[in-house]
């Protein structure tokens, strides 16, 4: 019997679960898709077991434009689907700690979402996630609801390699500055997502690296660390219209998680972290 259950292990979050809980030398059992359909109401039963003691749940329809036509498949993957996950948890008596996002909130704020602050989505995934932490919290399941922003990672699509390509390619680059965030870098979220959890904490969090910024500056920054003689534009979210509304400020409030864990790191420290790693 394994004591954590990772689901979506092959995803760009899942992979860092993956590797922390080998490298931790935690007893686990890592699933994909392949293994573990979370729609799957019986294959849930069959990896969700009495004994275990954490499900990180990873798997998420994670295509933002792609959701506004296929709103049911959304709600079904990141809302039904964890639902009935977050009542087999509680059934067998197992821990869920599962992901949200920022795109819970419509952006209009103009200081940093707070966890209590009430779900507010514009696009049809802030909805299905939303909808994912309705019925988690219906469910009475014993819980760890991290919300988080802009992962990256040194693998998967992602804007941090997306723009690192980009740049070394392209002499100028127009990227939007006018949706305000906080990069995350996925191994530190799952570190410190893992800290929390074993120091007993329950609930809502916000983990996400400090300081924010904007797309654009976030892409000048990438662009001066790999190829400073490409040049990064700013420009609207109007030049680039998307099926899918983006919220504009979206900066999580992350105090509660430093009280526990302390500072998080400066999300430029990060980005330089995952640069180097990339293809390592
Ligand atoms: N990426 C971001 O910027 C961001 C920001 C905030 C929060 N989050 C949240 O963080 C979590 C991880 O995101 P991520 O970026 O790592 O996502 P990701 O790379 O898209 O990985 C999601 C994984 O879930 C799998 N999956 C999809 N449907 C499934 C199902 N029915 N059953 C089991 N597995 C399924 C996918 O498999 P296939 O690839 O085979 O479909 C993929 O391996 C998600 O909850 C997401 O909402 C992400």
């Amino acid at each position: 019997m394994s004591d954590f259950v990772l689901i979506g292990a092959d995803g760009m979050l899942g992979r860092c679960w993956a590797e922390l809980l080998a490298a931790r030398g935690v007893r686990h059992l890592a699933t994909t898709i392949e293994d573990l359909d979370i729609t799957d109401r019986a294959n849930v039963a069959l990896f969700v077991r009495p004994g275990t003691q954490w499900v990180v749940n990873c798997a998420a329809y994670t295509l933002v434009d792609a959701a506004e036509k296929h709103e049911d498949l959304a709600n079904e993957i990141n809302g039904r689907a964890v639902g009935r996950l977050a009542e087999r948890c509680r059934e067998v008596g197992a821990k869920l700690l599962h992901y949200s996002t920022d795109y819970v909130f419509s952006g209009t704020a103009s200081e940093p979402y707070p966890i209590d602050h009430p779900r507010d989505p514009v696009n049809a995934y802030g909805r299905s996630k939303a909808l994912g932490e309705e019925l988690i919290e219906q469910s009475g399941v014993d819980h760890l609801l991290v919300r988080s922003s802009w992962l990256y990672a040194p693998w998967a699509k992602n804007f941090v390699l997306t723009i690192g390509e980009l740049a070394m390619s392209k002499e100028s680059l127009r990227v939007v500055d006018d949706q305000r965030g906080r990069p995350t870098d996925s191994r530190r979220l799952a570190e410190v997502s893992l800290t929390l959890a074993e120091l007993g904490e329950r609930g809502p969090f916000h983990v996400a690296d400090s300081g924010e910024c904007t797309w654009f500056e976030l892409a000048a920054f990438i662009a001066q660390e790999v190829n400073p003689r490409c040049h990064v534009e700013p420009c609207t979210s109007d030049e680039f219209p998307r099926p899918a509304p983006r919220p504009a400020y979206s900066v999580l409030d992350i105090r509660a998680t430093e009280d526990v864990v302390g500072p998080m790191i400066p999300w430029q420290d990060r980005v330089r972290d995952v640069l180097a790693r990339v293809g390592g």
